[in-house]
């Protein structure tokens, strides 16, 4: 996810593209830049680090000039830096182009131009459309737009300025937003509706496919070389909703996201076969043939995707996979040596601990893969290969899609390990069938959130919460626990459903709501003994089942039915309604969502 400006009209550009890039920061944050047309040149100011980074250096910087585009970025292709920032050129600094999205042919395009003699400066996607624009200019830039995009597969929202075109902005989009705000002589474009709220509340929404010219008093939308009607409409929004897209919170818009984020992390990585090929791990080969065992380090909820990466990998591979906190990994002198695979999980991968494991998992011989969502974070440098989740920038503090774009990396690294090993390959082209529908499986809870949310209302007044679950259904309890105590402040722990006997039983009272996952048929006569128990002692046992399990409906006080998929991948889904009760109680208990007390979006102490 990057963030894309632009002004064209009689005002100064450039301090309204930097003012919207403010307003789209969230979209990403690790570099920034502009492209300015004045006197038939085009300006490239660009810088790795935050916008204030980009800011200093605009601040020195003349200029009269009435049209530009801006962007922010948010790293896939090519680690932050200065070269990899947008604005992108050609070769002959005639065009400039930033684009937010990814060009999935784009190793093949670059090899093309690279034969045509074209010199790349970065490690991006974007730099082929700026080259190619080059390639097939012949006088009119519209024309030179609408054959690029026939040139490249993927998603893209691309913006172009060129001296070729004065005061002239086009721009492009397929499956990456892009919206016009439409001025009295003037025209804004932004990835979102934030960004142009402050000029007008006139905004006219691309299409995929759609090609739009940008100029002072007009936008012709074009699409498959033809003009279209797009019609303009008005924002009512306040500034603040509009920047979540109308969701009251990030969280919650973090938890819509869920169906497409999951869906780019699985992107390119199941080829027309069905198999699982990540091909970033091919110089782990050997190491993966080789490990005798897998480690597995993280925190928090990146420690309770592990949990289910266990699992998940021992079933799959019939080697010891142990997983540990990233905080307690060093000090407990770890077996880890050369036939040892190390895996570590991190979103923000900058979190100390995990760092810490990471270079103790290296120093004792181990290969290293780093599932991580920030590119060019430390975690990512440091490992032998980051795996990226590819879920975006996640603002809210409490984890939502990380997690879940986090799971479906670690089903991937098992179907991957599995099919490099060469071991359950049956289970692996049917798992790997069934991971592929799990986007819809999630949109489809996406549409449930009101149940969720009347179970939520009858829990406002109690205290203490119980999440009981076996098997896979435990690392989900430990997750849905951990959501629900950081956000609402209330006590929450997570049990082994076999273990309540042992000690904890003793808590239990009709005040105590017990959260049973059941989502294992294998399991389910063992859960339905556990849930009993509870109800002896009072308990209020709040279901969270499989579709069509009638007897575990029975002896429950309420029921949420979920879709069924293998009981090996139900974790991606059971979550999402404990992500929403989470969210659905904080918010009837008025807490700060978004920024939860005492609690900071990345650790990076120890
Ligand atoms: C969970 O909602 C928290 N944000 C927290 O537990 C988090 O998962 C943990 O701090 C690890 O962060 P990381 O994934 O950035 O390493």
């Amino acid at each position: 996810m990057c963030g894309i400006t632009g002004y064209v009209g009689k005002r100064q550009s450039l301090p309204i593209v930097m003012d919207q890039l403010k307003r789209l920061e969230y979209r990403g944050y690790d570099s920034s830049g502009v492209a300015l047309l004045e006197n038939g040149s085009v300006h490239v100011l660009k810088s790795v680090g935050k916008i204030r980074a980009l800011q200093d250096m605009v601040e020195r910087f003349e200029t009269q000039s009435t049209t530009g585009i801006g962007h922010t970025r948010w790293a896939t292709h090519g680690a932050p830096s200065d070269a990899n920032a947008h604005p992108h050129m050609d070769c002959t600094g005639r065009f400039a182009v930033v684009h937010n999205g990814i060009i999935e042919n784009y190793l093949e395009l670059r090899e093309e131009l690279q034969m045509l003699g074209h010199q790349f400066k970065s490690e991006t996607d974007t730099e082929v459309l700026s080259h190619l624009v080059e390639e097939l200019y012949e006088g009119d830039l519209v024309q030179t737009v609408e054959e690029t995009i026939k040139k490249v597969h993927g998603s893209y929202a691309m913006a172009v300025v060129s001296n070729q075109a004065k005061n002239r902005i086009v721009v492009a989009r397929n499956q990456s937003p892009l919206v016009i705000g439409l001025g009295d002589g003037e025209m804004f474009l932004a990835s979102d509706i934030p960004a142009v709220m402050p000029y007008t509340r006139r905004v006219l929404l691309l299409e995929d496919g759609d090609v739009a010219i940008m100029e002072r008093d007009h936008v012709e939308v074009r699409h498959g070389g033809k003009a279209v009607e797009r019609p303009p409409f008005e924002v009512t929004w306040d500034e603040g909703s509009a920047e979540k897209a109308g969701y009251e919170h990030f969280m919650l818009k973090e938890i819509h996201e869920q169906p497409q984020v999951i869906r780019n992390t699985l992107r390119g990585r199941i080829d027309d076969e069905g198999t699982v090929h990540i091909r970033e791990l091919e110089p782990l080969e050997e190491a993966i043939r080789g490990a005798k065992r897998v480690v597995i380090a993280a925190c928090g909820t990146a420690y309770h995707a592990g949990c289910v990466g266990k699992l998940f990998m021992e079933r799959m591979l019939r080697v010891p996979v142990e997983i540990d906190l990233a905080s307690e990994f060093r000090y407990r002198e770890p077996i880890v040596d050369e036939e040892t695979l190390g895996i570590v999980v991190s979103q923000s991968g900058e979190t100390a601990d995990t760092l810490a494991a990471l270079r103790e998992m290296k120093g004792r011989g181990a290969k290293v893969v780093a599932v991580v969502n920030v590119v060019g974070s430390s975690i990512a440098r440091e490992a032998d290969v980051p795996v990226y989740t590819w879920a975006g920038p996640e603002i809210c503090v409490a984890s939502t899609k990380a997690y879940t774009t986090q799971l479906a990396v670690m089903y991937l690294l098992g179907l991957h390990f599995a099919n490099v090993r060469g071991v359950a390959l049956e289970e692996t082209a049917r798992l790997t069938k069934e991971l592929e529908t799990i986007p819809d499986c999630v949109a489809t809870l996406m549409e449930r959130d009101d149940e969720v949310e009347r179970i939520a209302a009858t829990l406002t007044e109690k205290e203490d919460f119980f999440f009981l679950g076996r098997g896979m259904d435990f690392a989900v309890s430990l997750e849905g626990a951990l959501k629900l105590k950081e956000i609402t402040y209330l006590h929450a722990e997570a049990y082994a459903a076999g273990e309540m006997k042992h000690g904890p039983l003793a808590l239990i009272s009709p005040d105590v709501p017990v959260i049973c996952l059941v989502t294992s048929e294998r399991l389910r006569e063992k859960m339905i003994s556990n849930i009993k128990e509870m109800k002896a002692r009072g308990g209020c046992c709040l279901g969270f089942l499989l579709e069509g399990d009638l007897q575990t409906e029975q002896v429950v006080d309420s029921t949420f039915r979920l879709p069924v998929v293998d009981e090996l991948l139900m974790p991606i889904l059971s979550v999402v309604p404990l992500q929403m009760l989470a969210y659905f109680l904080a918010r009837d208990l008025g807490r700060e969502i978004d920024q939860p007390r005492n609690l900071a979006k990345s650790v990076t102490v120890e």
